[in-house]
C-alpha cells in the first residue's frame, strides 16, 4: 500500500507538526485560548515566519493581529497528522526497555495504545507487564493481520532488530520505531524512525568545550 499523498507538504515541515500540538496542548493545559507565531517561535526555537509559513499548508489559521486560536489549532493538527483518533501500537521486546516503554502512560493521552507485547523468551512469555500479557513471538503475525496493526516499536537487542522489522513488515505494518541502535532495511512502502540517545548525544560532544 503506497504512503498516503501529503499534497507536496515537505516532509520536514510534517516533522514539526509533533512539536506545534505538542507546544499547544500544553498552552491549552495552562488555560490559555489565543497563542502567536512568535510566543510559539520563542517556546521551541523556531522562528515565527517559519511557523507561520508551516501552518499555512493547511489553511488560514490566524488572523493578522489576533493571533492563533489554540483549540482550533489543537484540533486542526490533530486532525491533518491523524491523532484525533487512538492508534493501536505492537511492542516487541519486553526487556527494561520494553517493561519501562509498557508503564509509560504519555502514549495513551497522546493518542497511542501499546495494544501488544511480543518477546521470544520462554520465560518472559504471559508476564503481565503495565497491564498486558506477554505474547509469543509466534503470535506476531497473526495478532497484527487479524487487528490490521499498523504501528510497531522494536526494543530487542541490535543483533535481532533486523529479523523483528523483517517480521512486522511481512505482517503488515506501515511504521516502526526502531530503539534498538541499529539501523534496519524496509520496503519503501514502510517507515522507520529511529530512537537511539547516544546519536544524540554524539551529535552535541561535536560542539562541547574542554
Ligand atoms: P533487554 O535484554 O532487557 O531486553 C530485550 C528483550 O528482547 C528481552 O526480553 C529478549 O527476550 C527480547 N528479545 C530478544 N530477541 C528477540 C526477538 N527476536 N524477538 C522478540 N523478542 C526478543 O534489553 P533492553 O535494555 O530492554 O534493550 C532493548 C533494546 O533497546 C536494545 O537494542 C537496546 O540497545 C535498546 N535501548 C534503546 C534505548 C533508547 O533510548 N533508544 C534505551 C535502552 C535500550
Amino acid at each position: 500500500m503506497p504512503l498516503k499523498q501529503t499534497n507536496s507538504i515537505p516532509d520536514i515541515v510534517i516533522g514539526r507538526l509533533p512539536l506545534y500540538l505538542r507546544a499547544l496542548t500544553r498552552l491549552q493545559q495552562e488555560g490559555r485560548e489565543v497563542t502567536s507565531s512568535h510566543e510559539l517561535g520563542r517556546k521551541l526555537g523556531i522562528s515565527s515566519a517559519q511557523i507561520r509559513k508551516d501552518l499555512s499548508h493547511f489553511g488560514g489559521f490566524g488572523k493578522q493581529g489576533t493571533g492563533y486560536q489554540i483549540e482550533y489549532l489543537v484540533n486542526k493538527l490533530r486532525t491533518v497528522m491523524q491523532v484525533n483518533q487512538e492508534w493501536h501500537v505492537a511492542l516487541v521486546g519486553a526487556g527494561n526497555l520494553g517493561s519501562a516503554i509498557l508503564h509509560y502512560r504519555g502514549f495513551a493521552d497522546r493518542g497511542f495504545r501499546i495494544a501488544w507485547v511480543f518477546d521470544s523468551d520462554p520465560a518472559k512469555i504471559g508476564a503481565h507487564i503495565g497491564g498486558l500479557t506477554v505474547q509469543p513471538l509466534e503470535e506476531l503475525a497473526q495478532t497484527i493481520k487479524e487487528n490490521q496493526a499498523k504501528l510497531a516499536m522494536i526494543a530487542v537487542p541490535a543483533e535481532h532488530a533486523q529479523s523483528v522489522a523483517n517480521m512486522l513488515v511481512e505482517a503488515g505494518v506501515q511504521a516502526i520505531l526502531n530503539y534498538a541502535p541499529i539501523n534496519i532495511n524496509v520496503p519503501d512502502h514502510v517507515m522507520v524512525q529511529y530512537i537511539d540517545p547516544v546519536v544524540h548525544l554524539q551529535h552535541m560532544t561535536f560542539y562541547l568545550k574542554d
